[in-house]
């Protein structure tokens, strides 16, 4: 039965609810939606003599197709032995099976929060003067995380249950009742190159493939579709949980064109990494493919074949904490006329991610994509900011490993306020990372899975076709937003969120939320 909860406030949540509309057409197995999209043009013309700015409102109608048959799921995970891979999987499997434990404070249930799908809402409208609440997963049909199944690849031979008890994150209890359901998940042979993470990592690296880097990307694809044909599934997204990696040299000749990259494959270069092995060989085979890591996977050449291709693919990074918290304070502080001038970022963390960022090259991965999420925001305020101006901007990452997964972040933020006047913010964060990580990779996943299944049309357009492969739809969950060339990058948190949220209200013909609230003006 529908759950329908007043709350304070004269807001009331609903569980689902179903859109009556001449513009939108509910069938067997798709829905359809005609949607006019309100944007608007600038022209810089001649008006009275003199050039001038000119704003052109402007309608375009679009025609939204979704399937609406949710497939059986899986998702394979590129370092699923990892923190993030085990806690991800424990997370699940404990939601499934409706798993409490005890700790000090109480008895916890299995919850999904800090996932936007599964945890978040949206406003649905008005209702005798209350503001009605779903969540946001009820916007379209998507796969229900508890009936994800789990695989993937790890360098590492251990399996899923002491994979869980390594990474030291979740409480005990609750490991000693998933041990059983994680003992026999074995990750399978990954690809293993060590001039591409930290040395200190070796010693992990007892599960690796064999033969050249085209045997291995072949064996990757057999992998896929066999897990596939093992597990029953309808559809596979891959996602890369693993170490981060340095970055891989762009090189005229080797991996700036497709042609190129397949040729370099054939020669078995040393300058194609793991990562973008494993995503050539889904892009081959048109299976999402999402980098959850900061290092340039997606090379040019890789970039095409996935766009030649339409197979999906995301990231880059995660967006957990800091760079989350940092895409809301700057978006407020300069949208609020404020300048912020100096960002000093520090964090310092123990578990193998941290040991692995120790290495100045993986770590300057991390700085790169850690680096670039104020640009927007700063570049969007010509009043504050000349051309070319930037706050100073520092980054540092320091591996202590006492504090393990419990991630320590330390941001001191200096903005100049009215009248010369300095404003200076300090915020310290302790959290476990990984709990941060595994709610996104979620997120990342189920909405990966539902873009596929959305076609649109433009007038004008003669045919239906999905989004671009290349998936900014993704952005608001990855911290260095990969977009298609030629489009902005938006990294403030509202706006991603407000983006991917009003293209669901599309494709079931709901406007966009525009906060305005007229009703009660
Ligand atoms: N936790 C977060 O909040 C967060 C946020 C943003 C990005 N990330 C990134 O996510 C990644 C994973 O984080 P983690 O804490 O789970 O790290 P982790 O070191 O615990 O896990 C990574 C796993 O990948 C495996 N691995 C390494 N190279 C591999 C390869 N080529 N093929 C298959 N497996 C391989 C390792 O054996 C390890 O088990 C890191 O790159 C990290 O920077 C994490």
């Amino acid at each position: 039965r529908e759950r329908e909860r007043e709350t304070e406030w004269g807001k009331m949540f609903i569980e689902k609810f179903r859109v009556e509309s001449p513009n939108v057409k509910c069938g067997e197995q798709e829905i359809e939606s005609l949607y006019s999209y309100e944007t608007t043009e600038l022209a810089y013309e001649v008006r009275d003599g003199a050039y001038q700015w000119v704003v052109k409102p402007k309608t375009v109608q679009y025609q939204f197709k979704t399937d609406t048959r949710v497939p059986k799921l899986g998702v394979m995970l590129v370092g699923w032995g990892g923190n993030n891979g085990s806690t991800l999987t424990a997370g699940v499997i404990a939601n499934r099976e409706g798993v409490s434990w005890v700790t000090k404070d109480k008895i916890q249930q299995a919850n999904y929060f800090g996932s936007l799908t599964q945890a978040s809402t949206i406003r649905v409208g008005s209702f005798n003067g209350e503001e009605i609440y779903a969540p946001f997963k009820s916007l379209l049909p998507m796969v229900n995380p508890d009936d994800i199944v789990f695989g993937g690849w790890d360098i590492s031979i251990m399996n899923l249950a002491d994979s869980m008890a390594r990474a030291k994150v979740l409480d005990i209890d609750l490991q000693k009742q998933l041990r059983p359901y994680m003992e026999s998940m074995v990750p399978l042979p990954g690809i293993y190159d060590p001039d591409f993470i930290a040395a200190n990592q070796s010693s992990r690296a007892n599960n690796v493939l064999k033969g050249s880097k085209k045997e291995q990307v072949q064996q990757i694809i057999k992998d896929i579709r066999e897990f596939k044909e093992k597990e029953k599934v309808d559809k596979v997204v891959v996602l890369w949980t693993a170490n981060t990696e340095r970055y891989s040299d762009v090189i005229v000749g080797l991996n700036d064109t497709v042609e190129n990259l397949m040729a370099a494959l054939d020669r078995d270069e040393k300058q194609i990494s793991p990562s973008t092995l494993y995503a050539l060989a889904c892009v081959m085979e048109k299976v999402p493919f999402i980098n959850g890591s900061p290092q340039n996977t997606f090379v040019p050449g890789l970039i095409d074949l996935a766009i030649r291709r339409n197979s999906l693919i995301g990231g880059d990074d995660f967006k957990s904490g800091q760079t989350k918290m940092k895409s809301v304070l700057v978006d407020f502080l300069v949208g609020a006329g404020i300048k912020p001038t100096s960002i000093v970022s520090y964090n310092h963390l123990g578990n193998n991610d941290g040991m692995n960022l120790s290495a100045p090259q993986t770590f300057r991965s991390k700085e790169i994509s850690k680096s670039n999420v104020v640009d927007d925001m700063v570049s969007s305020n010509g009043i504050l900011y000349e051309p070319g101006e930037h706050p100073d901007h520092v980054i540092v990452i320091k591996y202590v490993p006492y504090v393990g997964d419990s991630k320590r972040a330390m941001d001191e933020y200096t903005s100049e306020i009215f009248m010369g006047g300095k404003s200076t913010i300090i915020l310290h964060n302790t959290c476990e990372d990984s709990l941060l990580a595994a709610p996104i990779i979620l997120d990342l996943v189920l909405l990966a899975e539902l873009t596929t299944r959305i076609q649109l049309k433009a007038e004008g357009e003669s045919k239906f076709h999905s989004f671009h492969p290349v998936a900014s739809i993704l952005s608001y969950l990855s911290k260095a937003p990969l977009v298609p060339p030629g489009t902005p990058v938006v990294n403030a948190l509202s706006k991603q969120r407000a983006m991917l949220e009003n293209i669901l209200r599309a494709c079931i013909g709901l406007a966009p939320e525009n906060n305005m609230i007229l009703e009660y003006k």
